[in-house]
């Protein structure tokens, strides 16, 4: 067989098995065997690079390069629906549809998915963009990052699909994968989304394709523009674009009387408790284009739509106490015990309660009657009291003015709503906080976990992170369940911890809002801890994505003479406090021993950017094919006669792309 046809043929097979597995979520093959598939086309792709194709299946990985977005007007512009929490407005919109009318009329239910909402467009039946609602008129072009969500199709099934159409939908990252992602980001220090559907619209504005490509976005299709549809029926269009291969809700249902749509919301109201993904409520619209068009609209949404949402899940319950509870820099979360309720099938025994405004805003007392609410949050919240169901003997709940674990008076910044223990040094479990982020995984990786510090802590061995560097094997000889094995095991790690690069170190050290994607980002333009501790707050602003909170607080940090004597202690540990030269100069040895040629025109750098480098990664770049040459980087209009000479020598041919991904650019 034919290369070509051969590429063709993955191509579409690869295609076919995402559909089955992503839309149809029925998988037709073994995992095993699709990574064979796709690893075929992947090195049938790289071997010849004339048949590139950005629709092919290999392309969803994401390409590295951060483009900023562009903005781009919608074809028809994005409008809202209109919201009630009511069942009695649901029936004023179907007498009101009815009259309006005056002859049958058909409804389509539909969940009303919660992310983020998309507009796709596509000519030909491939996908040319992917817009966000922006500000409904205009959004921003994020066409490279939707390529990877592996649920949207890049080419469509069949051929009965107009020749241009819109298809918007919803975006949305499934609970698992929130979850998951949240998890990451507690471990790297970075703020959580507070629910699936920031996390959805986050993911989406990443600047990195390939990131995204990571967080397994999802997404649901819900309605179809265009002058040429097949049908008259949104329902039946909507099955249409099912055999077109998107992802349709299994869920969406037609109409005729109003019973039907309410049992159809009473059924998912329980019923949406089991999905993987995010609902806010049931959305109802007027099935046929004519009627709809009858019906029009106002400036703001559709008159033949209404979406009805559900209550936030809620119980109540009784607070028996209140606990304060202070975290690694000092900030003090008020958790609410409770009598154990059922919410959202889980038993909930603690819920926030926010801050001390929201306390006193809600006259919280002891014993009252609490409203608990799981939201899209994972973390139940208090959302109000019960006063009716007071019976008057329980006291006022006042937020402490002393930290709970070492007494000092606990200061509130001005502006802000939370409390903090400015005994950043000596207040027990925020030292012990800072240490275990210190020795984390990500940061020092030192052999040690929550028990060892704790032990190291109360045996006096410790007070800050430096101390670490102190501990001599005698000392953990004579601890309980030390021997000499894990004695030289912890030794070793800190002896390893004195080689992990500047940006890490920077990250160990526990500063506030400086997660690792911060630090890797400072370290780039300041390359010692002196340039970093000088910078002003406008050299640190000017960062590409510091902004004025972050600049803050790194600026108090260095202000504070304890920690510049911590930091002045760890560099005489040997600890890197300033990036390698190599890293500096963007050097590495990736390609060392490799030597390349470099032919036609690219899209991402030019030439000489290309022949940059490979130098700066160790590689060598020649001017003519031989049997010597490694790789040709192959542009676009490579010359027939070059092409030709590699292919005879079995010279491995790459597109810029994988030459990129392969200097892990
Ligand atoms: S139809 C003109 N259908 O809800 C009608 N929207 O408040 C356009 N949404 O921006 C929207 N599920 O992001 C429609 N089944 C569904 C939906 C849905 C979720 C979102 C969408 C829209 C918002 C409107």
């Amino acid at each position: 067989m034919e290369i070509k046809e051969r590429i063709d043929q993955l191509r579409k097979s690869i295609e076919e098995w995402n559909y089955q597995y992503y839309v149809l979520a029925k998988p037709s093959i073994s995992d095993y065997e699709f990574d064979q598939k796709l690893k075929e086309l992947e090195k049938l792709e790289a071997e010849s690079p004339e048949y590139f194709d950005l629709n092919s299946p290999t392309q969803r990985v994401g390409s590295d390069i951060n483009k900023n977005f562009i903005q781009v007007e919608h074809m028809y512009p994005m409008l809202s629906l209109s919201n009630t929490y009511s069942e009695d407005e649901i029936k004023e919109f179907y007498n009101r549809t009815q009259k309006a009318l005056n002859e049958d009329f058909e409804i389509v239910c539909e969940l009303k998915y919660d992310g983020t909402s998309i507009s796709l467009i596509y000519e030909n039946g491939i996908l040319v963009r992917a817009i966000t609602r922006g500000d409904g008129t205009r959004g921003d072009d994020v066409t490279a990052n939707v390529r990877t969500i592996k649920s949207i199709p890049l080419k469509l099934h069949g051929d009965n699909y107009p020749a241009l159409f819109e298809i918007r939908g919803e975006i949305l990252l499934p609970w698992k994968a929130f979850q998951q992602l949240n998890e990451e980001k507690a471990k790297n220090d970075e703020q959580p989304f507070a629910n699936p559907r920031n996390a959805a619209a986050g993911t989406l504005k990443l600047l990195n394709p390939k990131m995204v490509a990571q967080r397994r976005l999802d997404s649901y299709l819900y309605y179809l523009l265009g002058n040429n549809l097949p049908f008259d029926g949104h329902y039946e269009n909507l099955e249409a674009a099912r055999m077109w291969g998107f992802k349709i809700s299994d869920a969406t249902k037609k109409c005729k009387t109003l019973e039907e749509v309410f049992e159809f919301i009473h059924y998912w109201d329980s019923e949406r408790k089991n999905l993987p993904v995010a609902t806010d409520g049931i959305v109802l619209k007027i099935n046929s284009a004519k009627q709809q068009l009858n019906l029009g609209w106002t400036a703001k949404s559709p008159r033949w739509a209404i979406a009805y949402k559900f209550q936030a899940e809620s119980a109540e319950t009784r607070l028996l106490s209140v606990e304060f509870s202070v975290g690694r820099i000092g900030t003090i979360t008020p958790v609410a015990n409770l009598e154990p309720v059922l919410l959202s099938g889980t038993v909930v025994k603690r819920a926030s309660l926010h801050n001390e405004d929201i306390i006193n805003k809600f006259d919280v007392h002891y014993g009252d009657m609490c409203y608990v609410e799981k939201g899209g949050e994972i973390i139940p919240k208090i959302t109000g009291v019960n006063i009716e169901a007071r019976t008057g003997i329980g006291e006022k709940v006042r937020f402490i003015e002393l930290c709970p674990a070492c007494g000092t008076k606990l200061i509130r910044p001005e502006g802000e709503a939370a409390h903090y223990c400015p005994n950043h040094s000596g207040c027990p479990p925020q030292i012990k906080g800072m240490i275990e982020h210190f020795v984390g995984r990500r940061a020092m990786n030192i052999n040690a976990g929550e028990e060892t510090i704790s032990q190291f802590y109360e045996h006096g061995l410790i007070h800050n992170t430096a101390d670490l560097y102190e501990i001599k094997k005698e000392d953990l000889l004579k601890l309980d369940r030390w021997g000499e094995k894990s004695a030289e095991n912890f030794l070793e790690s800190i002896e390893a911890s004195k080689t992990v690069p500047f940006d890490r170190v920077l990250f160990a050290l526990g500063i506030r809002f400086a997660g690792e994607t911060v630090t890797k980002k400072l370290v780039k333009t300041f390359h010692t801890i002196e340039d970093l501790i000088n910078a002003s707050y406008d050299d640190l602003v000017a960062i590409n994505e510091i902004g004025g909170v972050i600049a803050k607080s790194l600026i108090q940090y260095f202000s504070d003479e304890s920690n510049k004597e911590l930091i002045a202690r760890l560099k005489k540990y040997g600890l890197q406090f300033a990036l390698a030269d190599e890293i500096i100069a963007e050097k590495t040895d990736i390609l060392k021993g490799k030597t390349f040629v470099i032919s036609g025109v690219f899209s991402e750098h030019s030439r000489d950017e290309y022949k940059e480098l490979i130098d700066k990664n160790g590689g060598k770049n020649t001017g003519s094919i031989s049997a010597k040459t490694d790789y040709v980087l192959a542009g676009e209009n490579m010359g027939p006669a070059k092409l030709e000479k590699a292919q005879k020598l079995g010279i491995t041919i790459i597109s810029e792309y994988e030459f990129l991904s392969m200097i892990g650019s």
